[in-house]
């Protein structure tokens, strides 16, 4: 009988495991924890659906309105009034790509879609919400509009041995899976007020807490005055983990025809909002008082949204557009595949490429991580094309690619992931997998809009290079100042910032004068809200049925919240919310309800263990089951860690053997060169 029991649990635990991993069709509303503490669920008995009369009427003026919108938003180009200026510090922080011929159709058929399901929404939401929810069978589930309807067909040759540059065919069955210019994808439904886009709402109706005012509080709350206490884990891999991060999703920020560095939302001088903020522009509201800005004077800052992706019409939510793909594959070095005639990447600051250097929001820290990668591919090129072989620019490129992107890999899932979680979650959470070619490979929408976000708590006050402390908003521009090699050997001894949230942080971000800059954590923030993520409650609910933890409670009172978050934080929750269940999910990463071995909150790990098994399990061309690598490819990926790779490229003489943490153990840069030299034979035979 006690084995048939254990037998039971077993087969539960895989069976959830995996139906965790895949997103649903149709994601609905999660309410299992209003319903175990009682908290009211809108629409609950409700089973209507939207009555359409003359339907394909209401489609065609959704799409004339649609229209009529992209094209004022193209015009807006030639007007320099509504766009943020050369001489403001955040030029560029919000910048845009243009739009081409079917992304434009795309953006139109979202906004298409959003204008039609807003008008059925304000005649009933609880309808609207079923019929986004697939439960209204008699309803088309998409627009029946011509230009929704405009697929590529792709044949995928399953014998071609090369990842593509738009991630299509990775998967064989379903081409387009972990698409750049994909939607984001849901778990659960999100909690936009009427189920379509507008901002979530508290549970008595009103509107969640000013943002940067709560902020603030937050960060005065958590500000201690400890001695730095024993961290390990250093800044290199804050940066390592934000550049993995700008690999899985590119920034789409709402976009118009051609390319920009923002739009704007606030005046230039900050003091409130302009008269020339556009629909594509929105704004984060500073109060008179706030002890940074208001001595400034400035009561606005500019918050640019990202776009939404519907680009078939279809009648569920709809979610964020992410423009890289959805793989581990360098697209934030690679993107769509520009060398020159030898198959090298072009080298900007740091050895890093074009594209990592079209990003305006990196410091020169993230350039130098990139560089690393580019500095391989390119060693790679020149050491394959000196081979005795007859072999095309465009095969040696690609096996280059292929074992940059394998060795890239193996570091994130054998010695970044080992790092963040520690021996005992990296075990539990369990990284063994088999490709799984029914799963599909894209981003989640709540993880990157909340728990994904841990590392931006952790950026310091300064940052070491040359063997001083510098202010971290130095390393964000005029990037050719800084030289690389000091760069890279800063952060190693530089401990991450755990003692509160820093100024630089606050305050300064993006700033190029030290005084006024951004607020990263209203970003944070206010990027979950407009994405329309739930409360962090439900969420750490739905998290921990995953991981059938048994200890769900209700936390009725804010004291009961003592368990997840300080006491002083606690009063701060206290005092700008009105129910515990309206806490935005971005407090997740401020938890301190932290497992045993890590520093991640008990949320944040098990949400980032969920992403990482997912994009593992997704690649085709993961490299531990990759069956278009060769054997010398194999020895290279099994020889070059990152310690390695660093004593390869980053001119130092002595490499840190575990080089996301401090004071690590130093060994010789050489002897880990002599050791790839000692192999240099198989980049021959890659
Ligand atoms: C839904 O609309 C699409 C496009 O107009 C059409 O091809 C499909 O047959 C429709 N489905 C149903 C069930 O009416
Ligand atoms: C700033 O003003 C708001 C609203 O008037 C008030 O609630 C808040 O306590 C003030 N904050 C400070 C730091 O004085």
């Amino acid at each position: 009988m006690y084995s048939s029991l254990v037998l039971l649990i077993v087969a539960r635990s895989v069976a959830a495991s995996v139906e965790s991993l895949q997103f649903p069709e149709f994601p609905v509303h999660y309410d299992k924890y209003q319903k175990q503490c009682g908290i009211p669920v809108r629409c609950e008995m409700d089973t209507s659906c939207p009555r359409i009369c003359d339907r394909s009427q209401v489609e065609s003026w959704a799409q004339a309105q649609a229209a009529l919108e992209v094209e004022e938003n193209c015009a807006l180009f030639d007007k320099q009034s509504f766009l943020i200026g050369s001489d403001e510090f955040d030029y560029g922080i919000f910048a845009t790509s243009g739009l081409n011929e079917d992304e434009k159709i795309g953006v139109q058929n979202t906004i298409t879609t959003e204008n039609f399901l807003q008008r059925l929404s304000s005649q009933s939401k609880c309808a609207v919400r079923n019929y986004l929810e697939g439960r209204c069978y008699n309803l088309n589930t998409s627009l029946s509009l011509e230009q929704c309807h405009q697929g590529k067909l792709y044949k995928c040759d399953s014998a071609y041995p090369f990842r593509s540059y738009n991630g299509v065919c990775n998967n064989l069955g379903y081409a387009t899976w972990g698409q750049a210019g994909n939607p984001l994808k849901l778990e659960i439904a999100p909690c936009f007020d009427d189920f379509v886009s507008k901002r979530r709402l508290g549970c008595n109706g009103q509107a969640l807490p000013n943002n940067r005012q709560l902020m603030v509080d937050v960060q005065q709350a958590m500000r201690r005055d400890l001695e730095p206490p024993f961290h390990i884990l250093n800044m290199f891999q804050v940066i390592f983990s934000e550049f993995v991060h700008s690999d899985l999703i590119g920034r789409a920020i709402k976009r118009s025809c051609e390319r920009t560095k923002g739009f704007r939302g606030c005046r230039a001088d900050g003091t409130s909002e302009s008269r020339y903020k556009s629909s594509l522009a929105s704004t984060i509201q500073v109060l008179y008082n706030d002890s940074n800005y208001g001595p400034q004077n400035i009561e606005c800052l500019n918050f640019s949204p990202i776009e939404n992706a519907n680009d078939q019409c279809r009648t569920t939510y709809t979610t964020k557009r992410n423009t890289a793909t959805s793989y581990l594959d360098l697209s934030i070095i690679y993107s769509d595949g520009k060398y020159d005639d030898c198959g090298k990447l072009k080298p900007y600051y740091c050895q890093s490429s074009e594209h990592v250097t079209e990003h305006n929001t990196n410091s020169i820290q993230f350039s130098a991580i990139a560089g690393l990668f580019t500095q391989l591919h390119n060693d790679c090129v020149e050491r394959m094309q000196a081979c005795q072989q007859k072999r095309s620019v465009d095969d040696i490129t690609e096996r280059c690619r292929s074992l940059t992107i394998a060795i890239y890999q193996k570091i994130i899932y054998e010695e970044l992931l080992l790092a963040l979680f520690g021996d005992d979650f990296y075990e539990q959470c369990n990284f063994e997998s088999e490709y799984d070619p029914n799963l599909e490979s894209a981003v989640s929408s709540m993880y990157i809009n909340g728990p994904g976000r841990f590392q931006h708590i952790w950026i310091p006050e300064q940052l070491t290079y040359q063997g001083k402390q510098h202010p971290f908003f130095i390393f964000f521009y005029d990037l050719e100042r800084f030289e690389c090699n000091s760069v890279i050997d800063g952060m190693f001894d530089d401990p991450i910032f755990i003692n509160g949230l820093s100024d630089q942080m606050m305050n300064v971000i993006f700033s190029k004068n030290g005084v006024r800059g951004h607020c990263l954590a209203c970003l944070d923030l206010e990027r979950g809200r407009d994405a329309g993520v739930c409360s962090f409650l439900s969420y750490k609910h739905y998290i921990d049925g995953i991981r059938n933890a048994d200890s769900r409670k209700c936390y009725n009172s804010f004291d009961d919240l003592q368990d997840i978050f300080e006491p002083k934080l606690v009063e701060v929750l206290r005092k700008h919310f009105s129910s515990p269940f309206d806490i935005d999910m971005m407090f997740a990463i401020l938890a301190y309800d932290r497992l045993k071995g890590t520093l991640l909150p008990s949320t944040v790990a098990w949400a980032t263990c969920l992403e990482f098994k997912r994009l593992k399990s997704s690649d085709r061309f993961f490299y531990s089951w990759n069956k278009f690598l060769s054997y010398a490819a194999e020895e290279l990926i099994a020889t070059i860690d990152l310690k390695t790779l660093l004593a390869l490229y980053a001119g130092i003489d002595t490499v840190p053997v575990f080089p996301f943490v401090t004071n690590s153990e130093r060994v010789s840069a050489q002897d880990l060169r002599d050791a790839v030299k000692s192999k240099e034979s198989a980049f021959c035979y890659l």
